[in-house]
């Protein structure tokens, strides 16, 4: 091992009351493993298993569903009841027995769904402000939704933590639930939960204040947030209020926060890379489900839209770098950037000038799961190329990669392991 004795990326990190022995995360990427009722499967627990295998100090699962009416894709996991807890107990136990940590993440899609896909049939958001991307057009939820909302929250950590999870994520980036009521453009309400700021954050700081009651102020709790919402031409938010929003959760207790980017109307700024591949992949998958006149107009124009987003979401290391620096700046908390980190060497340049306390990473762990060990080793591995073949198979098939080179180097590095 060729480590520079001065490498920050392998010096200890605290999250609340965790101490983390180096700052490479495993962020959330959805398994869409799970059984049709959102049950852990042995393919659940194999995909963690083998992240944790390679060493990786904390992984943040795919967004878990809190309720049937959170629940954005098919085979998408859920901790909406008790009986799901003894399956989640043997993901964190194959994590623990590896020496690593895992926290879960929580979640609620609001409007971001497509009906048909996962048989939705109340869709909710802050406002009924219609979803353009996939034409739904939600309810707005009622105080007495947002109270039922915030207490399966609540009881959705508490499993979390009897399931002998480390932590839990509240997802409030990428447009989902949280971040629906974060936005002006999302949230119209003139009640107690739309408007300023404060009352924007209002549901957040609810959800958060309740799941502390049922865990604890020992239990970390950490937020996903965007750094920019990315919405041209219409009321989204920009960095400087999203660091006050940050600001009002940190106030509030919260033990970290990681930062990403957009919502589903933002196009594609979440996973800078490339888009043929995404755009076929979800054309013959994801797609199928939505409104007639959306699905043949991307039948005939996806590649059009890819060119496009080629163009506009070129791949680029560590891509919300262009944010954290403001919350850096202002949080006392560590700031944890996700986006486009391959390299060694950008993991390290980010944390050691400042721009962020640790790193994240989604596709690289779905090419290469012992991506962690490959990069503290200076090994190579299954290298990621932001094709987003991935991201377009979201909901149809496994996360995995379906790169066909990447994948082929990846089945061949596994059955190597399996064969010693
Ligand atoms: C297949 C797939 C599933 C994802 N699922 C989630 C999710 O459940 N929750 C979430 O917060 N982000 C999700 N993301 C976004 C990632 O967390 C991350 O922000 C994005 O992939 C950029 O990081 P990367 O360049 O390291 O992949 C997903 C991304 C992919 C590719």
């Amino acid at each position: 091992m060729t480590q520079a004795a001065d490498d920050m990326l392998f010096t200890p990190i605290r999250i609340g009351s965790l101490e983390l022995p180096a700052r490479l995360f495993k962020t959330a990427t959805a398994e869409t493993r799970a059984d049709d009722d959102g049950f852990v499967t042995d393919a659940v627990v194999e995909f963690y298993d083998l992240i944790a295998r390679g060493g990786t100090p904390l992984i943040i699962t795919g967004n878990l569903y809190i309720s049937r009416q959170a629940k954005s894709a098919p085979r998408q996991l859920g901790v909406d009841a008790d009986d799901k807890i003894a399956g989640l107990r043997r993901v964190t136990d194959a994590v623990h027995a590896r020496r690593g940590r895992i926290f879960a993440q929580l979640n609620h899609c609001g409007r971001q769904v497509v009906p048909d896909f996962v048989g939705a049939t109340d869709v909710i958001s802050a406002s009924d402000v219609k979803d353009l991307l996939t034409g739904t057009r939600p309810r707005t939820a009622s105080t007495n939704d947002i109270q039922t909302i915030v207490r399966q929250f609540a009881d959705a950590a508490a499993r979390c933590r009897e399931a002998g999870f480390d932590g839990v994520q509240m997802h409030s980036a990428n447009g989902y639930l949280m971040s629906q009521f974060l936005t002006p453009y999302t949230n119209r309400r003139n009640d107690g939960y739309g408007g300023t700021l404060e009352h924007r954050t209002r549901f957040a700081r609810e959800v958060h204040r309740a799941i502390r009651e049922r865990v604890g102020a020992d239990f970390p709790v950490i937020m996903k947030m965007n750094g920019a919402d990315r919405l041209p031409l219409r009321d989204g938010l920009k960095t400087s209020e999203l660091v006050e929003a940050a600001l009002i959760m940190q106030n509030d207790g919260i033990d970290a926060v990681e930062i990403s980017v957009g919502h589903y109307e933002s196009g594609f700024p979440m996973v800078c890379g490339t888009f043929f591949r995404c755009l076929r992949n979800m054309v013959d998958g994801s797609m199928r489900h939505l409104p007639p006149v959306r699905r043949t107009l991307m039948r005939v124009f996806w590649p059009v839209v890819a060119l496009a987003s080629n163009l506009l979401w070129k791949g680029r290391e560590g891509f919300n770098l262009d944010y954290t620096p403001a919350f850096k700046q202002r949080l006392h908390i560590p700031v944890i950037c996700v986006g486009g980190f391959r390299t060694r060497a950008a993991m390290e340049r980010a944390i050691r000038s400042g721009m962020c306390d640790a790193v994240s990473a989604g596709r690289p762990f779905l090419a290469d799961p012992l991506l962690f060990s490959h990069i503290r080793d200076n090994q190579p591995g299954p290298r990621c190329v932001d094709c987003n073949a991935c991201v377009g198979h979201l909901g149809a098939q496994p996360a995995d990669c379906y790169h066909p080179t990447v994948r082929a180097e990846k089945d061949r590095m596994l059955a190597g392991m399996a064969a010693k």
